[in-house]
């Protein structure tokens, strides 16, 4: 194991008791993030669905699914990269009909998240590349109030990584409906694409850091 992996397993192993705000109430498991902590490029969503809470896995709903097939077509696999979230548990709401429903995290929520985990995930992988997918997670790394109908594709400088980018939001991308949908899994497609290509170009810089 190296020393970025034994890190990232300690924080999960921490992240798991987590009761730093009140989702823990309603989580079934604490969806920490996976992949390569050794990975120069780090994906960051914004939160747990159904499916995450169920199994404790980042992207593994439809959502997921989609984002596999963009990743797979940039000759991206899992095992490459990390993959995160703004918040580590699901956020939900009890429907009129008594279902329970996924809902976008407080602030609060998010804040209490980015300090107790986002933050000391990234700090730990040092990534070189961040990859936002959506809007929320954008705001978190890039800048507050990021739009990404007019902001995605481009690169900024964020206190977490050299380079940072948003793409769309899978779970976005599937209520889109025949071209507008084709338009939208396209430009997710070309935005890993730009961060994968940033990667080789920022490796052969140099680190920016002495320590
Ligand atoms: N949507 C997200 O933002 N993150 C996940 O892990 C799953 C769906």
């Amino acid at each position: 194991m190296t020393e970025k992996e034994s890190q990232i397993e300690a924080l999960r192993a921490e992240a798991l008791g987590c009761q730093d705000c009140g989702l823990w109430e309603t989580r079934t498991n604490v969806v920490f993030g996976e992949g390569n902590p050794n990975s120069p490029l780090v994906l960051i969503g914004e939160g747990p669905g159904e499916t995450e809470d169920k199994t404790g896995r980042p992207f593994v709903g439809r959502a997921g699914q989609l984002l596999d097939e963009c990743l797979y077509a940039c000759g991206i696999a899992r095992k490459h990269i990390f993959i995160t979230n703004v918040v580590r548990c699901r956020p939900t709401l009890v429907s009129e009909t008594g279902r329970l429903q996924n809902r976008p995290p407080t602030a609060d929520e998010a804040s209490a998240c980015v300090r107790g985990w986002l933050e000391p995930i990234l700090g730990t992988i040092q990534p070189l590349v961040i990859l936002c997918l959506g809007g929320p997670a954008a705001s978190v790394v890039i800048h507050k109030g990021f739009k990404i109908t007019s902001e995605r594709g481009q690169f900024f400088e964020s206190r977490y990584a050299p380079y940072a980018i948003a793409g769309l939001h899978p779970a976005y991308i599937l209520r889109q409906e025949g071209a507008a949908y084709d338009h939208a899994r396209d430009s997710l497609i070309a935005d890993i694409e730009a961060a994968r290509k940033k990667v080789v170009e920022a490796k052969k810089e140099p680190p920016r850091t002495l320590f």
